[in-house]
C-alpha cells in the first residue's frame, strides 16, 4: 500500500512538471483530444531510454519575456541534436536523428529531458525566490518555457536552467518584472526593433542595447525571421549567414529550423539573456504579406497547395505560429486560440502597452501584388479590418480602459504604418499608398481615430516597424480634423515607425545616402503630417517614457556586414505630456540623416562604439 502511494505521488509530480512547461499546454490544456498527449509523452519517461546529462546541451542560450509584477516567462532550449524535431516520434521510444559528422540516421531516445531552473534576486543565485521542475521533449522541439511566479515588481532578477540532478547548465540569464498599475513610476525606457532578416546582415542593433545597458524592456513589432529562400533574397553565403532550411519554409520543420538559425546570431541570443521581450509577429514570420486566407506567394487553393508541396494556407499558418509559440518567450493568452498574440500590458500609472495582430488573426485580404488596382479601388470600403471585429473591440476597449485609469500615455505595437502616406511623388504611380499599411484598411483607421476623438483620449504614441525606413509623424485625421504642420495644432498624438535591423532599405539594397535623403525630402514634403523620414539607416530607436514627456531616440548602424558595435544618433524627438503632437521645433531642428521638415540636415558621421557604455 505504502508502495503504491509513492508511485501515486510520483505520476503526480512528474505531471505537474509536463504541464509547468508552457508549449505542452496547447491546445491539449483544455482539449487533450487536440493537442499533444502528454500522457503519451509521459509514458516515454523511461529510465532505460533516458539521456545523460552529458548527452544534451543548451543550444540556444535562454530568453525571457511577457513581464507581469508578479512573474515573468523564461525560455531555453535543451536537446540532444543542435537539429530541430521532424515530429515524426515512434511509440518504440526511438525516432531516426540525423547525424551530421557520419551523415547517417541514428536511433535516438524519445525520452523526455527534465529540467530545473532557479530564479533570485543576485548574480551568485544565491538568494532564490523561485524554482521548479520541467520536462520537455522532441514533440516541442526541446524548447522549455515556464512562467516564473512569488516576484516583486519593478525587480531585476537572475534566472539559470540546469539538467535535472546534473551539473550541465544554462547561461545566466537576466530579466525584469513590470510596476503594479497602480504603481507610481518615474520613467521606464523600450527598444524597439523590426525586420530581422539574418541573410541581410548581422544583427548588431540588439547588441548595442545590452552593452549600453540602456533599456528596460524590448519590444519587437514583427518580421524576426524571413520564410524567404536564401537565394531570392539576401547575402547569406557571402556573410556565411544562410538561413537554413535553404528554401522557401512550409511545414512545421521548416520553421522550428528557421527559428533555430536566426537563433545563432550572438548580439540577438545577448539580447534574450539580458532583457524580457515583448513581441509580435508581423507578416514574414508566416510569409510575405500574409492575411487572414492566404499571402502574397499562396493563394487558398488547390493549385497553390500542390506547387507548394501540398501544405494549405491554414495549415501553413498553424506551422510557423507553433514554431514562433515554442521558439519566443511570450505567454499564450487564449490557450484556446493559438492565432491570438495580441495583447496588453500595464506599466504602472505610466503607460499601457497594446500590442495587435494586424496580420494573421483576421485580416481582410491585401495588397498581393497582383490585385493592387483591386485593392486601391476597395480601401475606403467600410467592412474591411486589419484585425477582425473581436480584436477591434478589445483595441478600443483597451484605449478606454487606460484613459479611465490614467495612465500617463497610451502606447500601440503596430506592425504596419498608421498615417497616411502618399507615396505618388516618389514612386510616380497611380496607386500612390502602401495598400499592405493602414492606407488599405481607411476605415479601421477611422473607428480608430472616432474612438480616441469621441472619447477624448490623448497622449497616444503609435508604434510600427515592416516598412524598413524611418518615419515620424504627428498622429492626425487627414481629410476630417484641421491641421497645421507648423505648429502640429489639430494632432491627437505621434507616430515612431523605425527602420529594420538588418532588411534592406526600400530604396534598394545599395543606395547611396545622397539618393536616400533625396527620397526622403520628395516623402517629406508630399506628406503634411511627416515631420521626419530616413531611407538610409538599418537601426532602431529607444523610448525614453517619463510622466512628463516621451523621448525618442533613433540610433542608425553603419554597417551590418560585419558583427560590430558601432552606432550614429540620427534624431531625437520629445512628445510633451498633453500635447498630443511633436515638440517644436521638431528634433530641435537638426538631424543627422533623411530629411527634416523645417529643419536642417548635418552629417556629420559622428559614430558611438557601444561597446563598454554600460
Ligand atoms: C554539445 O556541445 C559540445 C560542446 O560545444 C559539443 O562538443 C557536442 O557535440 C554538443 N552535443 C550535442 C548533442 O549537440
Ligand atoms: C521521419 O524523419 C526521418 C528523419 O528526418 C525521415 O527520414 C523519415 O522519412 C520521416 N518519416 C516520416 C513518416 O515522416
Ligand atoms: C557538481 O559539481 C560539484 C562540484 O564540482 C560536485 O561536487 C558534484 O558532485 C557535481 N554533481 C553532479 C551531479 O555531477
Ligand atoms: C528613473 O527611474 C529610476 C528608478 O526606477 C530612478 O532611479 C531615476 O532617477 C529615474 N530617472 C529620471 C530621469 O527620472
Ligand atoms: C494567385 O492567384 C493570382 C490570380 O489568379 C495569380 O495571379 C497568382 O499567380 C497566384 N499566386 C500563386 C502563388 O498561386
Ligand atoms: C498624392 O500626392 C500627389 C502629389 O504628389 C497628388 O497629386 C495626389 O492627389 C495625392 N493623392 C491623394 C489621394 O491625396
Ligand atoms: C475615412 O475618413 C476619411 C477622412 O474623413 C474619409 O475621406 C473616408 O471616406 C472615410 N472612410 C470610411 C470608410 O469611413
Ligand atoms: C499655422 O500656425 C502658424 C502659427 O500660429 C500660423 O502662422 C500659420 O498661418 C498656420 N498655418 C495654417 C495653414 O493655418
Ligand atoms: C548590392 O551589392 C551587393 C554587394 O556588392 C551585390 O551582391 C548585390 O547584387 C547588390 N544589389 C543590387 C540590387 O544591386
Ligand atoms: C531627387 O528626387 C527628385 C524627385 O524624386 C528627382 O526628380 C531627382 O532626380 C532626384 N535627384 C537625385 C540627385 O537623385
Ligand atoms: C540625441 O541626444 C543625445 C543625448 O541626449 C545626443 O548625444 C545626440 O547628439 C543627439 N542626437 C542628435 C542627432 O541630435
Ligand atoms: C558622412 O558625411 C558625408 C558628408 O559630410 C557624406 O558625404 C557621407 O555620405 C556620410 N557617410 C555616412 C555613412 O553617413
Amino acid at each position: 500500500m505504502l508502495h503504491l502511494l509513492s508511485i501515486l505521488s510520483f505520476v503526480a509530480a512528474a505531471s505537474a512538471s509536463f504541464s509547468s512547461n508552457l508549449n505542452y499546454r496547447s491546445p491539449s490544456h483544455n482539449h487533450p483530444g487536440l493537442g499533444l498527449a502528454i500522457h503519451k509523452i509521459q509514458k516515454r519517461n523511461d529510465p532505460a531510454t533516458a539521456f545523460t546529462p552529458d548527452q544534451l546541451n543548451f543550444t540556444h542560450g535562454v530568453a525571457s519575456g511577457d513581464p507581469y509584477p508578479r512573474s515573468v516567462i523564461l525560455w531555453t532550449r535543451i536537446a540532444p541534436t543542435s537539429d530541430n524535431d521532424r515530429s515524426n516520434v515512434t511509440v518504440s521510444g526511438y525516432v531516426p536523428l540525423y547525424n551530421h559528422d557520419t551523415e547517417q540516421y541514428v536511433k535516438a531516445s524519445t525520452a523526455p529531458v527534465c529540467v530545473e531552473y532557479s530564479v533570485a534576486t543576485d548574480e551568485a543565485l544565491s538568494n532564490v525566490v523561485d524554482s521548479g521542475t520541467a520536462y520537455t521533449s522532441s514533440d516541442i522541439d526541446y524548447t522549455v518555457k515556464v512562467e516564473a511566479v512569488h516576484l516583486r515588481p519593478y525587480t531585476a532578477y537572475y534566472y539559470q536552467f540546469r539538467v535535472c540532478k546534473s551539473n550541465n547548465t544554462s547561461p545566466l540569464g537576466r530579466t525584469k518584472t513590470t510596476p503594479r498599475p497602480s504603481d507610481h513610476v518615474t520613467n521606464v525606457s523600450l527598444a524597439v526593433y523590426s525586420c530581422s532578416n539574418y541573410p541581410f546582415g548581422f544583427f548588431n542593433a540588439y547588441g548595442n542595447t545590452v552593452r549600453k545597458d540602456s533599456v528596460d524592456y524590448v519590444v519587437h513589432l514583427g518580421d524576426y525571421i524571413y520564410e524567404y529562400a536564401e537565394g531570392y533574397y539576401g547575402w547569406g553565403y557571402s556573410l556565411g549567414r544562410v538561413s537554413l532550411p535553404n528554401k522557401e519554409i512550409y511545414s512545421l520543420y521548416d520553421y522550428r529550423k528557421r527559428h533555430a538559425t536566426y537563433r545563432t546570431d550572438l548580439d540577438l541570443v545577448a539580447s534574450h539573456q539580458n532583457f524580457a521581450w515583448i513581441p509580435v509577429w508581423d507578416d514574414h514570420e508566416i510569409a510575405d504579406n500574409t492575411y487572414r486566407d492566404g499571402s502574397a506567394e499562396l493563394n487558398n487553393t488547390e493549385d497553390s497547395f500542390v506547387r507548394d508541396g501540398g501544405v494549405s494556407v491554414d495549415q501553413r499558418k498553424m506551422n510557423a505560429v507553433r514554431a514562433y509559440f515554442e521558439w519566443m518567450p511570450i505567454r499564450q493568452v487564449d490557450m484556446d486560440d493559438n492565432l491570438r498574440i495580441w495583447r496588453s500590458f500595464s506599466i504602472g500609472s505610466l503607460f499601457d502597452l497594446i500590442m495587435l495582430d494586424t496580420r494573421g488573426y483576421d485580416r481582410s485580404i491585401t495588397d498581393l501584388y497582383w490585385n493592387t488596382d483591386y485593392i486601391h479601388a476597395i480601401s475606403n470600403d467600410a467592412g474591411r479590418t486589419l484585425m477582425g471585429g473581436r480584436q477591434e473591440n478589445w483595441f478600443y476597449n483597451e484605449l478606454s480602459r487606460s484613459a479611465e485609469r490614467g495612465a500617463a500615455w497610451r502606447i500601440i505595437g503596430s506592425q504596419i504604418i498608421f498615417s497616411r502616406m502618399n507615396l505618388s511623388a516618389a514612386l510616380g504611380n497611380e496607386n500612390p499608398f502602401n495598400y499592405d499599411q493602414w492606407d488599405g484598411y481607411l476605415a479601421n483607421r477611422n473607428r480608430t481615430f472616432a474612438h480616441l476623438y469621441e472619447n477624448n483620449i490623448g497622449n497616444n504614441i503609435m508604434l510600427a516597424g515592416d516598412s524598413h525606413a524611418s518615419w515620424v509623424s504627428d498622429l492626425v485625421w487627414l481629410g476630417d480634423k484641421p491641421y497645421n504642420a507648423s505648429t502640429g495644432e489639430g494632432s491627437i498624438g505621434v507616430e515612431f515607425a523605425g527602420t529594420a535591423v538588418s532588411s534592406p532599405s526600400p530604396a534598394g539594397q545599395n543606395i547611396t545616402i545622397a539618393r536616400a535623403n533625396n527620397g526622403s525630402a520628395t516623402i517629406v514634403r508630399a506628406n503634411d503630417e511627416l515631420q521626419w523620414q530616413d531611407l538610409y539607416y538599418r537601426g532602431y530607436y529607444e523610448l525614453h517614457i517619463s510622466q512628463e514627456a516621451v523621448e525618442a531616440q533613433y540610433f542608425g548602424i553603419p554597417t551590418t556586414r560585419t558583427r560590430n558595435s558601432l552606432e550614429i544618433s540620427l534624431a531625437n524627438f520629445t512628445v510633451r505630456s498633453g500635447e498630443n503632437r511633436l515638440a517644436r521645433p521638431v528634433a530641435g531642428g537638426v538631424v543627422e540623416s533623411g530629411f527634416l521638415k523645417g529643419g536642417r540636415v548635418v552629417q556629420t558621421n559622428v559614430t558611438y562604439d557601444t561597446e563598454g557604455m554600460a
